[in-house]
């Protein structure tokens, strides 16, 4: 799991060779145990690869070549007024990512270079299209997210890479014409997958110290206590009881109610609704040349 994560990196450089459907398969069947607030499962992935695929990067590239602002936006990609630390994260990034596509900060066709970079995916030969449904909100968003990441964890587990692409949703139109996603769907991300090219160096980004990041909450701050009240105190809630089927306790046994986990031995379910063969099926107020550069 730590090789996983430590080893996943957006790779900018794939090769033809192809991806194997049954690694697919096994990724996407592991990665549907992903949780999801209320189990609502919001993703929906396509998986597209060949003439397809070649297909929308064709198109995408024509339009990334011309110059094309892009579609409207459906999501924004950052917000407006973002500031520190965030906007110097993004610089350093952005910074780092240029010099190692070997494109030059002042060269004015760096967003058109950046967008046909992008337009092919790197050269993967696959990309997956992640969508969630429009009625969906910021929750699902997040289980999207979580989705996502599970994925390009699995991908490692199976020897391969990926890159996340949020430039895609520039796109938008032209990979819904070809993946056949209707109207209520909104494009998140796509996703390049494939094996990485062995002879272009790898780029490994920084990170903020933990502590810039996480605070570990361990003991009450003064802000926090009760302010003591004489006069009303608060009325005495019972804690609910949950009945513990292992060990009942002696004095009151547990009433009988029917337990709500499955027991390890119960038979699987007979039928669960299979969504494997289901096809699984989000801008912006930065100019669009401002969103290539730091996307
Ligand atoms: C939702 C999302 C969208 C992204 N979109 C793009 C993109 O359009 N083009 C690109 O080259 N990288 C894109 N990235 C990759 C980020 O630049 C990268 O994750 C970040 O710089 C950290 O580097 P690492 O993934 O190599 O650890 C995206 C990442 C995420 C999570």
């Amino acid at each position: 799991m730590y090789e996983a994560v430590d080893t996943r990196r957006s790779v900018r450089a794939f090769s033809d060779r192809p991806v194997p459907r049954e690694a697919l398969d096994r990724v996407l069947a592991a990665a549907a145990r992903t949780p999801s607030s209320g189990n609502v499962q919001p993703w929906r992935l396509y998986v597209v690869s060949g003439e397809p695929l070649a297909e929308v990067k064709r198109r995408a590239t024509l339009r990334a070549r011309a110059g094309d602002p892009g579609d409207e936006r459906e999501y924004p990609m950052y917000p407006e007024e973002m500031g520190a630390p965030y906007s110097e994260r993004m610089a350093a990034a952005a910074a780092q990512r240029y010099r190692a596509l070997v494109i030059e900060r002042d060269d004015p066709l760096r967003p058109r270079k950046i967008g046909v970079l992008n337009s092919g995916a790197f050269g993967a030969p696959v990309v997956l299209f992640c969508y969630v449904d429009r009625v969906m909100g910021p929750g699902q968003w997040a289980d999207a997210g979580m989705y996502l990441q599970t994925v390009m964890l699995l991908l490692r587990a199976e020897g391969l890479h990926s890159c996340p692409q949020v430039m895609w949703t520039m796109y938008r139109k032209t990979v819904s014409e070809i993946v056949g996603a209707d109207d209520g769907l909104v494009l998140v991300c796509g996703v390049a997958v494939g094996y990485e090219r062995p002879d272009v160096p790898a780029l490994r980004t920084g990170r903020a110290e933990v502590g810039e990041t996480v605070r570990f909450v361990d003991a009450l701050p003064a802000s926090a206590l009760p302010a003591p009240s004489p006069q009303s105190p608060s009325p005495q809630i019972p804690s609910p009881q949950i009945p513990s089927p292992q060990s009942p306790s002696p004095q009151s046994p547990s009433p009988q109610l029917p337990s709500p986990l499955p027991s390890a031995t119960a038979a699987p379910p007979a039928a669960l609704p299979h969504d494997h063969d289901r096809a699984r099926r989000v801008v912006d107020h930065l100019p669009a040349d401002r969103a290539q550069d730091e996307a």
